[in-house]
């Protein structure tokens, strides 16, 4: 009998299995179609301190191997997600849950982790610095180690849950960022969000997406993901969550090689919303035909010669 279990700061999970923020919403679809207690947890929608209705449609393209979104952080605020959305999700989630978090200032990352803060079904904050589709907030922070350390001192003075900052691959040098968000005090690191992307409608000769440009996600780029979690994961000491194209038990395997001490799933479940399911019924499986007894001790493995 292989061991699927994983730990995030102390957090023990069944397994790595965890469905991204912006694919899986609070939950409440998925929950319809299978019960979502078999995933090691999953990460909320990307919560902000006020609702956002979004941005224009089209905010969808499709791509050879993979998508393009420009959601534009649409939620209901924090407020409400306190007052209907954790409430309700405690009839059909019954494991503590992942707040991905947003904002456009530093203060704002802080005023919403604070909120959440009292809530007991929160395992640990994922703050998003790393949202290609909104001006002034997400990405702008999650480019420059100052700011994103910034952003992680002031959400780390209101909370005492472990705190994951999620990175942009949109960068030249993701490993300086992350050392500077654990020299800020970060408990783990998150990665990669999407590739800024683009395509162009030949008969109206115009951008697919209404904002232009926009987050690709998908299969093509999981040999990003490997690399950047490769490198992330040799430059700081704290866990790292890795994600970006992942959808198969192998997948899930080569980024803990990488050095991820938990996966993330997202537009996979887009295109197969039994996709968390099936990988989590197939990694005893894949674990054995690669001669791996405990998924924990193979975290960070391809680092050693
Ligand atoms: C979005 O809501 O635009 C996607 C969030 C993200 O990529 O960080």
């Amino acid at each position: 009998m292989v061991d699927t279990k994983v730990t995030l700061s102390g957090w023990e999970l069944d397994n790595p299995v965890i469905p991204a923020s912006g694919t899986f919403g609070f939950g409440k679809e998925f929950a319809e179609l299978y019960d979502i207690n078999c995933l090691g947890t999953f990460s909320f929608k990307g919560t902000t301190l006020r609702p956002r209705f979004g941005n224009p449609t089209p905010r969808i393209a499709e791509c050879t191997a993979g998508m393009i979104n420009s959601v534009g952080l649409q939620n209901p605020g924090v407020d409400e997600v306190l007052r209907v959305q954790l409430p309700e999700m405690k009839q059909y989630f019954h494991k503590k849950v992942i707040a991905n978090v947003s904002g456009f200032s530093v203060e704002e990352y802080a005023q919403t982790c604070r909120k959440l803060d009292e809530c007991g079904q929160i395992g640990l904050f994922e703050v998003n610095v790393s949202c290609p589709n909104v001006h002034g907030g997400g990405i702008s922070f999650g480019t420059s180690p100052e700011a994103a350390a910034q952003v992680t001192a002031a959400v780390k003075k209101v909370t005492t849950k472990p705190v994951y900052i999620k990175l942009t691959p949109n960068v030249t040098d993701i490993a300086s960022i992350a050392k500077a968000c654990e020299d800020a005090g970060a408990d783990g690191i998150s990665l990669i969000n999407t590739l800024l992307g683009m395509r162009i409608d030949l008969k109206t000769r115009q951008p697919v997406i209404a904002n232009r440009m926009g987050g690709f996600s998908g299969p093509a780029v999981f040999p990003v993901a490997v690399r950047m979690v490769y490198q992330v994961s040799e430059a700081v000491k704290i866990p790292v969550m890795g994600m970006g194209g992942v959808s198969s038990a192998e997948d899930v395997i080569e980024l803990m090689l990488a050095g991820a001490s938990a996966v993330q799933v997202g537009a996979a479940n887009l295109v197969n919303p039994y996709v968390c399911r099936e990988i989590i019924e197939e990694l005893p499986a894949v674990m054995e035909r690669y001669g791996i007894e405990r998924l924990r001790d193979i975290i960070g493995a391809a680092h050693k010669e």
